[in-house]
């Protein structure tokens, strides 16, 4: 599947000033440290080509919800960590505009990588704000736009949206792969496709569902989110985390999904039958393992329980494509990880299987469990919600307002 937009091999962009919009917005421990660096190494190989193009290369990105300029937001420790990354000088500008975004860009040579300051230290970055995003063009002085922070594509920011009316727009190679990698297995999968979805919320996934009820061979549903499945099943599930209001949504979600089939509905949206309980949520809790139907008033479900892991285990032998957002259970807290860390493990085994792991909370959890950086699966998402909503299918305003593809 090809890309209906402009990348950055499609322009005459050697020798050229080139603005890179990243999505360096990292996951930091308490003491500020970068914990978790894939959005970073995902961006390397973009900087890369321009360098190799014998460009100036200039990058923007955000990092929190800032109010103002608060320190702990700085870009900085993610300069240093490019840096070590690259191998090379990385030049960090503590503005995103104005005379030392002027000056630090005149006075690097041909194959600089400069990083400059936090957007969101200016309210205008988020109010996709004309002015702004005109004032970064003229500070940058850039020749192109290289849109390839995909995990912010779904914002229309003044450095997502605003800037293209300014700078020819294009894609850089980490949005383009997310892009064809996402959407070629939503719209041609090899089958079977089945999705797994976790986490804590229907109704944050509400669409990626009903999608889903529409491509996929089967949807196994784990996290919390189950737990509102269960019930609305009719199943008593004591003291655990139910999303209240959602009958309707299930309704519809049922709905479609038996005009679609002529096999049982349990079969295609796969339930747990035993979940793993506890009667608190921490770290001394132990993992109790409990059928359906058997659950005390105090028992909380924090994970799919054992059988039901190895159904689900089985069912992802069978698929050539794997898409998953969502752990399955409260995977902080390693006693309730077994669900996840058994999919994980499988699918890491399935050289055969297509497997698309979605940004958030699920890539987190991959990463912290793969020893290889994510190299285990076919594909690990950058973005969190820029991932649910392109496998939503919605159109992204940072995709949508980039040049279009030669015909
Ligand atoms: C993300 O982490 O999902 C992106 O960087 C977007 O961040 P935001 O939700 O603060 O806009």
């Amino acid at each position: 599947m090809s890309f209906f937009k402009r990348t950055i091999r499609s322009v005459p962009i050697d020798n050229k000033t080139v603005l890179i919009r990243a999505d360096y917005n990292v996951p930091q421990s308490k003491t500020g440290a970068i914990s978790d660096d894939l959005r970073i190494r995902a961006s390397l190989p973009t900087i890369e080509y321009l360098l190799e193009h014998h460009c100036k290369v200039v990058i923007m990105s955000h990092l929190g919800r800032p109010e103002g300029r608060e320190e702990k937001y700085s870009l900085k420790p993610v300069a240093k960590r490019l840096s070590d990354l690259l191998d090379r000088k990385v030049i960090f500008v503590d503005d995103c505009i104005g005379d030392k975004v002027v000056q630090a860009v005149k006075k690097a040579p041909t194959n600089s990588v400069i990083l400059l300051e936090n957007l969101r230290y200016y309210t205008e970055e988020e109010a996709n704000d004309t002015a702004f995003a005109e004032n970064i063009a003229k500070s940058t002085g850039a020749r192109y736009f290289v849109q390839d922070g995909f995990g912010v594509v779904h914002r229309a920011h003044a450095s997502t949206e605003a800037i293209t009316h300014f700078i020819p727009s294009v894609s850089g190679l980490l949005l383009e792969r997310e892009y064809v990698t996402i959407t070629g297995a939503m719209e041609k999968p090899q089958r079977p496709l089945i999705a797994v979805m976790g986490g804590a919320k229907i109704s944050d996934k509400i669409t990626v569902i009903e999608r889903f009820v529409g491509i996929a061979d089967k949807i196994i549903i784990g996290g919390a989110m189950s737990n509102t499945f269960l019930k609305y099943k009719g199943h008593h599930m004591g003291n655990s985390k139910v999303e209240d209001g959602q009958e309707k949504v299930l309704d519809s979600i049922y709905l479609a999904a038996h005009k679609k089939l002529d096999t049982s509905i349990d079969d295609f949206i796969i339930l747990p039958d035993d979940v793993a309980v506890a009667s608190q949520i921490s770290e001394a809790a132990t993992r109790k393992n409990v059928k359906l139907g058997n659950l005390d008033e105090k028992d909380i479900a924090l994970d799919i329980g054992d059988a039901s892991i190895d159904r689900m285990v089985e069912e992802i032998a069978t698929a050539k494509t794997v898409i998953w957002n969502g752990t399955l259970g409260y995977a902080e807290l390693p006693e309730f990880a077994h669900g996840s860390a058994r999919l994980a493990l499988s699918l890491a085994a399935q050289a055969e299987t297509t497997s698309i792991i979605g940004g958030g909370d699920t890539a987190d959890f991959v990463l912290k469990w793969d020893g290889k950086g994510g190299e285990s699966f076919t594909h690990v998402s950058t973005g969190g919600g820029a991932s649910l909503e392109l496998m939503a299918g919605k159109k992204l305003p940072g995709i949508e307002s980039l040049l279009d593809a030669p015909r």
